[in-house]
């Protein structure tokens, strides 16, 4: 098989689509997902085909209404995969979001529930029923994400019975935790069990990836003496890490589209004489932004001489929202940003815009476009991909990155950015101040290191490295890795 024969024979599985669903007015309308995933893989879509399975986000029945949400992904290359509403709430925000998620970034106090894990486990075998279906003898399936852990296995019993030999990769965009961490889950055998039936499993960092092997070893007896091999059950697994990335080029046309060009002008002038921080993230506990409103207080409270001279812009895009974690936390951040701008602010204006909403991309690049720091503040993160973003969008300004050493691109931009601890309010404020104050050779020293950091590694290498690295492993299964 030709390298582009397997690029015409690949499926991409993961819960979430490259669009979200709705109803209105009784017709289905697509909106572009937020959220890494998407983002990653929708920049590999411009060099390579495949077809993208995943559930549409919302239940869907009738014969005409069924079509009607498959013509309609069908524009995006995605097949739904449909789940009736109970199913799909206990499987995502139930097992996924409730249970697996806070283990993942390494949350204590989550309580283990049979019926989540039950839903779990019937969703992923109706993924596994209709991929084993449509999958050829050949076929490369490159599977996302926690939601569907147990696929790899559950997909590779359905494809033997049926004789077809097809390679499965997995690839996980959160962190994998230390092993005594993932102890915590009951069903942590299960699940590491199943990604074994995989033939290449892909982490964003090396900690991850060795974190996994390390359960591996130690909960299943797996042998893992030779690196990034793992052997277990007549199987032999490769893992590795993969850097993920964004399309850089997206962001430099839209910064380039004269409509966009007008609305930084009217942002800086409109900002002039301030400094601007930005910050983007998905109402989440894992993006610290409990935390980062603290620590901006702390550093409002240590910077009296910029009263009127500083502005954060915080947007805070909404997520999971029928999780009763998440809507908590949308309380408590309310409350912070009242707090914060009750106590700061003066008739002449207030130091945060605080925003619950999701902004058009274009406002995105914009904003990334105008702001002196990027602050992220992330307890735990897969990668964060918004850290990409912002240094995309700074071709003109050299803004400097301020970055949690918590989030996955810390292992790859600290040289380029200014690290702290999130949960240290002193920190985090001494650390701001340090990016607003660079000078301009540091700024533009560290500007290049991440502009070529990001134009090296682009969501399109990445993904095209782990399909060619996954279509070795379907060309000589059982070899070394
Ligand atoms: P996570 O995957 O945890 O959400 P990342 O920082 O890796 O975190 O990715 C977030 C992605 O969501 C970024 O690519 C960001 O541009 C994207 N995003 C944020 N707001 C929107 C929006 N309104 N519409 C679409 N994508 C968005
Ligand atoms: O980063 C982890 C992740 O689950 C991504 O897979 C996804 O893009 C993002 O968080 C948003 O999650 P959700 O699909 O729940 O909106």
């Amino acid at each position: 098989m030709t390298s582009n024969e397997s690029k015409r024979n690949l499926i991409i599985v993961s819960n979430r689509l490259p669009v979200s669903i709705k109803r209105v007015d009784g017709t289905y309308q697509s909106s572009i997902s937020s959220g890494g995933l998407v983002t990653s893989l929708s920049g590999l879509c411009k060099s390579t085909e495949f077809q993208w399975f995943g559930w549409p986000g919302l239940e869907v029945k009738g014969t005409k209404d069924i079509a009607d949400v498959e013509v309609t992904l069908s524009e995006h290359h995605a097949i739904p995969i449909f789940l009736d509403s109970g199913l799909a709430h206990e499987h995502y925000n139930g097992f996924s979001n409730r249970i697996l998620w806070p283990i993942l970034h390494y949350q204590s106090g989550v309580i283990f529930d049979d019926g989540p894990w039950q839903a779990y486990r019937r969703v992923n075998e109706l993924f596994a029923d209709s991929i084993a279906k449509v999958a050829e003898s050949g076929t490369l399936i490159w599977v996302h994400d926690y939601h569907l852990m147990l696929l790899p296995e559950l997909l590779r019993a359905r494809l033997q019975q049926k004789g077809k030999h097809c390679a499965i990769g997995f690839s996980l965009h959160t962190p994998f935790p230390a092993g005594d961490f993932w102890r915590n889950l009951p069903v942590r055998k299960h699940l590491i069990e199943s990604l074994l039936a995989s033939d290449l499993i892909g982490f964003h960092t090396d900690e991850y990836k060795q974190n996994f092997i390390d359960t591996c070893a130690s909960l299943l007896g797996a042998r893992t003496e030779i690196p990034n091999q793992i052997q277990y059950k007549n199987r032999l697994v490769c893992t590795d890490k993969f850097i993920v990335g964004i399309d850089p080029q997206k962001f430099t046309d839209t910064l380039n589209q004269p409509a966009v060009r007008e609305r930084i002008k009217a942002l800086e002038e409109k900002y002039r004489g301030m400094k601007v921080i930005v910050g983007v993230d998905r109402l989440d506990h894992i993006k610290g932004l409990t935390q980062k409103l603290k620590g901006y207080d702390a550093f409002l409270d240590d910077h009296p001489e910029l009263q009127n001279k500083v502005l954060l812009i915080q947007v805070a895009v909404p997520s999971r929202e029928d999780v009763k974690e998440y809507k908590e936390l949308d309380t408590e951040l309310n409350t912070i940003a009242g707090m914060i701008n009750g106590k700061h602010a003066t008739p002449e204006g207030t130091p945060l815009l605080y925003m619950h909403r999701s902004v058009p991309f274009t406002e995105l690049a914009a904003l990334y476009s105008i702001a002196d720091v990027c602050l992220l503040t992330s307890t735990r993160d897969g990668m964060n991909l918004v850290s990409f973003e912002y240094v995309a969008c700074q071709a003109e300004r050299h803004g400097v990155l301020v970055l949690s050493e918590f989030a996955g691109a810390a292992t790859f931009m600290g040289e380029g950015s200014i690290s702290f601890h999130p949960a240290n309010t002193t920190e985090m404020s001494e650390a701001i101040s340090k990016g607003l104050n660079l000078d301009d050779a540091e700024r533009k020293r560290k500007y290049e290191y991440l502009r070529d950091f990001v134009n090296k590694n682009t969501s399109a290498r990445w993904g095209e490295t782990f399909i060619e690295r996954l279509s070795q492993r379907c060309k000589r299964p059982g070899s070394p890795c």
